[in-house]
């Protein structure tokens, strides 16, 4: 196996899927935008969706890149040897182009030539999709892996449990997968011992997605319209794995980050178990908060949505901090370390670099204080508490009021030679949990994944929303965040006051005016200079490549964007503003229904 960095991982993958005519896209935000299934970008494929329903990409029909991905489901495993909370994902996709065998032959070719990873065949495992009543075996994929070279004994027929990928959110494509792993040479830990088991023999790198399917809201799979490959390697597990080291945390992107820890806190990474997590939890958390902040389309600490992921990670790394003496004022410092380690491959996180020191800073800061108001509320329920438990509810509220973690709260009382209800606080959880999950999956209804008929409406209602902005209030206006349900659209603007009645009704007027005029929604495609040319507004560092689309709403709006959009504007109905608010300092907010025709 070869040692590599991560930057010559990176362009290796790339170069590799390059000479293979495939075009090198930028990676995404890792705040997505227009689709409320889901909170972060948590793979490689998100950005693309619409691409793999059949939109057509202006790169063309193969793409490559990294993408900065966040997953929090993994949380209480991040510490372990492979699970990070931030990762970066290599990438590459066929949208409707080659299908299982040159996708497979790829990734090995990939893996064992000794002019990419160079890793030996008796190291791989392989696992693939064993078959259900919604898609048949895939012994076509187990027939192009022994075509390769793998020998049978290491291609395991896994179920959907395993061998399926998708949809990111709720609905959307999705399809059998072939994943891709390396045996490190640990005994079998049963009889059944496969790359499903999470015994450690196997360590998943990458996954080859053959996208086929479109899962409805109700729950059933349907053909695409396109037959796709969507691929993932994880970037730190690879490097884990060519370099030798014992985990993730061990190679060079952890490095800088646990050297400050040791250094504040004055313990070493390796003195015990618990040590070792806790300084793991602490670099991994603030990374995440790093990105997540210092993002193109980057968030603040709050109590909703991406905000109140980012808090939960911030505080769980304070709270870990203080498990090892970790100085106040750290996890400033550990961020200044990812940012210098990231900059030249994510320029963004140089150019929020203030906001985000400065928004770990504050956060850490307001936890410390809700502590020690959770302190003061702790000394009081104890002088009025009869008997020597803390019942389970209080023990919540604790949690749930001032960022008291239960263990906290244990100790505390162990020092008062009381004990707490621990059952009656994890029951207490759940129900609050289960209440606030039934919150999510409402918000999960519609978005763009669906890519319904509505939702397109809603969509290019969005552009005329902001080109009626601009003309009532000024180029000060600037989209900052976009969210489209099937009821309504959520429209971000930069304005520094809140609109009047009149300005409101005006800019609605506008709107209604452009939809009455019922002109065609023309798409072309040219390259970013032209369309800075043409006047259009949008992002224009594109992360579609170089050519992007641009949509034209008669003389009203032009914009660069992705679709979907209705074919003409008289589709929209009636417009009506529904709400208009603050959404943070110096960023108004705006929801807005159509009747569609
Ligand atoms: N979407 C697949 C995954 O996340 C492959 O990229 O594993």
């Amino acid at each position: 196996m070869k040692k590599i960095t991560a930057d010559q991982l990176r362009k290796m993958y790339n170069g590799f899927y390059q000479e293979k005519g495939h075009t090198l896209i930028r990676g995404a935000s890792l705040i997505p935008e227009n689709d409320p299934t889901v909170l972060f970008t948590t793979a490689g494929m998100h950005p693309l969706v619409p691409y793999l329903l059949g939109e057509k990409h202006p790169a063309g029909t193969r793409l490559t890149d990294v993408q900065k991905c966040v997953r929090t489901g993994d949380i209480d495993e991040v510490g372990d040897a492979t699970h990070c909370t931030f990762f970066e994902m290599l990438g590459n996709w066929s949208l409707g182009d080659y299908f299982k065998k040159e996708a497979i032959t790829w990734s090995y070719e990939f893996l064992t030539s000794e002019k990419y990873l160079g890793i030996p065949v008796e190291n791989l495992a392989v696992s693939v999709f064993a078959g259900d009543e919604d898609c048949p075996r895939d012994t076509e994929s187990a027939s192009i892996w022994e075509a390769c070279g793998l020998p049978k004994e290491r291609i395991f027929f896994l179920p959907k449990k395993n061998n399926w990928w998708g949809p990111a959110g709720i609905t959307g494509p999705c399809g059998p997968d072939t994943e891709m792993f390396i045996d490190t040479g640990k005994p079998k830990c049963c009889e059944e011992c496969s790359p499903a088991c999470d015994c450690g023999k196997y360590i998943e790198i990458w996954n080859d997605v053959f996208m086929q399917y479109n899962k409805t809201a109700e729950g059933t799979f349907e053909p695409l319209k396109q037959k796709n490959v969507d691929t993932g390697m994880g970037l730190e597990r690879t490097i884990c794995i060519l370099n030798g080291v014992k985990s993730v945390y061990d190679t060079e992107l952890f490095a800088g980050a646990l050297a400050v820890i040791a250094e504040f806190s004055g313990r070493s990474y390796d003195e015990s178990e618990s040590v070792t997590k806790a300084f793991r939890i602490i670099a991994d958390h603030v990374r995440t908060a790093t990105f997540i902040i210092g993002d193109e389309r980057g968030v603040t600490p709050s109590n909703v949505d991406q905000g109140y992921v980012l808090r939960r990670l911030i505080r769980r790394a304070v709270r870990f901090g203080r498990q090892i003496k970790l100085q106040r004022g750290s996890l400033s410092k550990i961020s200044k370390v990812c940012i210098d380690l990231y900059a030249e491959t994510y320029p963004e996180l140089r150019a929020n670099e203030a906001k985000i020191l400065d928004e770990i800073n504050k956060e850490e800061e307001r936890f410390i204080k809700t502590v020690s108001m959770g302190l003061k509320e702790f000394e009081k329920l104890v002088e009025r508490l009869e008997g020597t438990e803390i019942d389970g509810k209080t023990a919540f509220r604790l949690y749930d009021t001032f960022g008291f973690p239960i263990e906290i709260t244990e100790e505390l009382a162990k020092e008062k030679g009381l004990t707490v209800d621990t059952n009656g606080f994890h029951a207490a959880f759940k129900a609050h949990q289960e209440k606030s999950q039934a919150g999510s999956e409402q918000r999960f209804k519609g978005g763009l994944a669906d890519s319904t008929e509505q939702t397109a409406r809603l969509h290019t209602a969005t552009h005329l929303l902001q080109a009626a902005l601009r003309k009532v209030l000024g180029d000060e206006v600037k989209q900052r965040g976009s969210n489209i349900t099937a009821e309504r659209l959520r429209f971000d603007f930069s304005f520094s006051r809140p609109m009047t009645a009149d300005e409101i009704k005006e800019v609605e007027a506008l709107v209604n005016s452009y939809i009455q005029a019922d002109p065609e929604v023309v798409c072309e495609e040219m390259t970013v200079a032209e369309a800075k040319e043409r006047g259009a507004i949008g992002l224009f560092e594109s992360k579609y490549g170089e050519r992007v689309k641009v949509y034209t709403m008669g003389e009203f709006s032009c914009e660069i964007c992705g679709g979907p959009h209705a074919k003409r504007l008289g589709e929209l109905g009636s417009f009506k503003i529904t709400k208009e608010q603050s959404s943070s300092a110096g960023v108004r907010r705006i929801k807005a229904e159509i009747s569609g025709n």
